[in-house]
């Protein structure tokens, strides 16, 4: 099995430290940042746009991982892959059929972007059964998506296991993601269920960053 893929997410980083707490990133373990964007309306909290997005390709050649909470992915990935995005991973929950996914996705994937697709905790997995040979990556919520700082869900490992079973039942290419409540603990269950991406906030930003993410990292 390939490499666990650290993804810390930006929505916990400390914004007047921004320049310190970006090379401490920088210098770990860290491939991945993950951008939680927020509309106020698919979830109750508002985080950024674009510009913000376009400021850290300024200052770091992590590969960017955009996650797209919002009513209306279509405008909103549009947007964030003109500034720079690798990955764009919105909501089934925002579209009107797994069918609309589809053709996102796919519209995603023409603009060059990796796409991936997302569940909130209380949609059933099955319902992506259908996307799956398309899309580059699937992201498990173990927490209702909103805020930060969060308790893991343990229906998750169940769902990250399905995922994991058809992808090889199948030979499915997808990464699985999960993102929510991820510690050292929570995080090596979701290894064990077969994860590929942990993204985390709260975790790796308090204390020292480089060895937060070495403690997700170290437990294949
Ligand atoms: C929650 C976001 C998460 C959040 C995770 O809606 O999608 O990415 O930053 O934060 P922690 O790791 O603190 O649960
Ligand atoms: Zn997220």
């Amino acid at each position: 099995k390939s490499e666990i893929i650290i993804a810390p997410s930006i929505l916990s980083l400390d914004y007047s430290e921004v320049d310190r707490q970006l090379e401490e990133l920088m210098a770990s373990d860290a491939k991945w940042l993950h951008f939680d964007v927020m509309d106020g309306h698919f979830v109750p909290n508002l985080t950024f746009g674009p510009d913000i997005l376009r400021g850290f390709k300024k200052k770091t050649s992590l590969f960017m991982d955009v996650h797209i909470m919002v009513d209306d992915p279509t405008f909103v990935s549009k947007i964030f892959i003109e500034q720079g995005a690798d990955m764009v991973t919105f909501h089934y929950e925002a579209m009107n059929s797994i069918e609309e996914c589809i053709v996102l996705c796919k519209e995603i994937q023409k603009q060059g972007c990796k796409c991936g697709i997302s569940i909130k905790p209380a949609t059933p997995v099955e319902v992506l059964d259908s996307i799956l040979e398309y899309v580059d990556l699937v992201l498990i919520m173990s927490v209702n998506p909103g805020f930060g700082g969060q308790s893991f869900m343990e229906d998750s490992l169940e769902r990250i296991a399905y995922l994991d079973n058809k992808r090889k039942e199948d030979q499915y290419n997808y990464l699985i993601e999960v993102d929510g409540g991820i510690n050292d603990v929570t995080g090596k269950k979701c290894i064990d269920a077969g994860v590929d991406v942990l993204v985390a906030g709260s975790y790796v930003f308090k204390g020292n960053i480089k060895e937060k993410v070495k403690s997700l990292q170290c437990q294949k």
